[in-house]
C-alpha cells in the first residue's frame, strides 16, 4: 500500500500529468483538496472508488483516513493543487505517514506560476531583464513568514517576482515593491489561471489597485517586473549563429568537436 501524492495542476483537468492520471485510474481511495483541485480530475478515479474532498478535515482527520486504507491495504491518491513543492501542506502529511512507515511517492505536477506565465504568454527569465523568479506570498491568517523573507528584501533583486496567496494584500505589495521597481513596473494579476472564468489584468505598480475588480479575492498570483512589458531584453547566446556549442561547433577547432554523450 503506497499514499501517492499527485500534483494535479493549476485548474485545467487536461494539465494532469499522464503519470498522475494513470495513479488516479489506479487508486481505489482518493483524497483532494477540494477548494483548489478541479473535479474534471476526478473522472480519472475507478468506479466506486472512494473520494474525499478533505477542505473540511483536519490533518488527524486526513491522517485517520489514510491509516483505514493502509488497514485495508488499498493505494491511496492524495491530491493538491499545482505542485507539491510549494504551499501544499503535503511536508506535515508525509512526515506523520514516515513516522507510521506508511509509503509514499511523489508526482509533479503543473504549478499555478507557470500556467500564469503561459496565460500572460511570458517568459519570466529574459536576458539582461531577470534571470531569477522568486515564488513568494505574504503573511496570511495562518502563516507567518520567516523573518528576512520580506517584500522588500526580494525587492532589492529587481528580479521577477510571482506572489502567491496574497491578492488581498495588494495595497501592501503595491506599497513594499514601489521604491525598489518604481510606480511605472508592469504587474501582471492571472486570475484563475487555466479555468475557464481565467481573468488577466494588466498594469503598473501605480495603477493596478484600481483595476481589479472586487470579484478577485482569491485564486490569483501577482507577477511583479521588467519581463512582464516584454521589451527590453536581449538575445540569449544560446541560438545565436556564431555562439559555439556543444551542439553546433561553429569551427573544426571547437572544444566541442572532444566532446561526447558520455561527457555530459
Ligand atoms: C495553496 S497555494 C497552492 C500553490 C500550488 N501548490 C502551486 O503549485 O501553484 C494557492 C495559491 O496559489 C495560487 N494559485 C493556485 N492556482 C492558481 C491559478 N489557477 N491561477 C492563479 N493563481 C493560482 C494563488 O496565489 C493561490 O492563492
Amino acid at each position: 500500500m503506497t499514499v501517492h501524492f499527485i500534483g494535479a495542476g493549476p485548474g485545467a483537468p487536461d494539465l494532469l500529468t499522464l503519470r498522475g492520471r494513470d495513479i488516479i485510474a489506479s487508486c481505489p481511495v482518493c483524497l483532494y483538496a477540494g477548494s483548489l483541485v478541479p473535479e474534471g480530475v476526478l473522472e480519472h478515479c475507478p468506479a466506486g472508488a472512494r473520494i474525499v474532498n478533505t477542505a473540511p478535515l483536519s490533518l488527524d482527520q486526513i491522517i485517520a483516513e489514510i491509516r483505514a486504507a493502509h488497514a485495508n491495504g488499498q493505494d491511496v491518491a492524495r491530491l493538491h493543487s499545482g505542485d507539491l513543492s510549494v504551499w501544499s501542506a503535503m511536508g506535515e502529511q508525509i512526515r506523520r505517514l514516515r513516522a507510521e512507515g506508511i509509503p509514499i511517492s511523489i508526482t509533479p505536477g503543473v504549478p499555478a506560476f507557470a500556467a500564469a506565465a503561459a496565460a500572460l504568454g511570458s517568459e519570466l527569465t529574459l536576458p539582461g531583464l531577470a534571470q531569477s523568479v522568486v515564488l513568494t506570498r505574504t503573511p496570511g491568517r495562518a502563516s507567518a513568514m520567516p523573518a528576512g523573507e520580506t517584500l522588500t528584501n526580494f525587492a532589492a533583486t529587481g528580479t521577477t517576482l510571482a506572489i502567491h496567496l496574497s491578492i488581498q494584500n495588494l495595497a501592501r505589495v503595491v506599497q513594499d515593491l514601489t521604491p525598489a521597481y518604481g510606480a511605472d513596473c508592469p504587474v501582471a494579476i492571472v486570475y484563475r489561471a487555466s479555468w475557464s472564468d481565467e481573468q488577466i489584468i494588466r498594469g503598473t505598480l501605480a495603477d493596478i489597485e484600481g483595476r481589479i475588480g472586487a470579484d478577485i479575492q482569491r485564486t490569483a498570483l501577482i507577477l511583479v517586473g521588467p519581463v512582464l512589458s516584454g521589451e527590453g531584453f536581449g538575445e540569449s547566446c544560446l541560438y545565436a549563429a556564431d555562439y559555439d556549442r556543444r551542439y553546433r561547433p561553429q569551427s573544426v577547432d571547437s572544444q566541442w568537436h572532444a566532446w561526447t554523450p558520455e561527457d555530459e
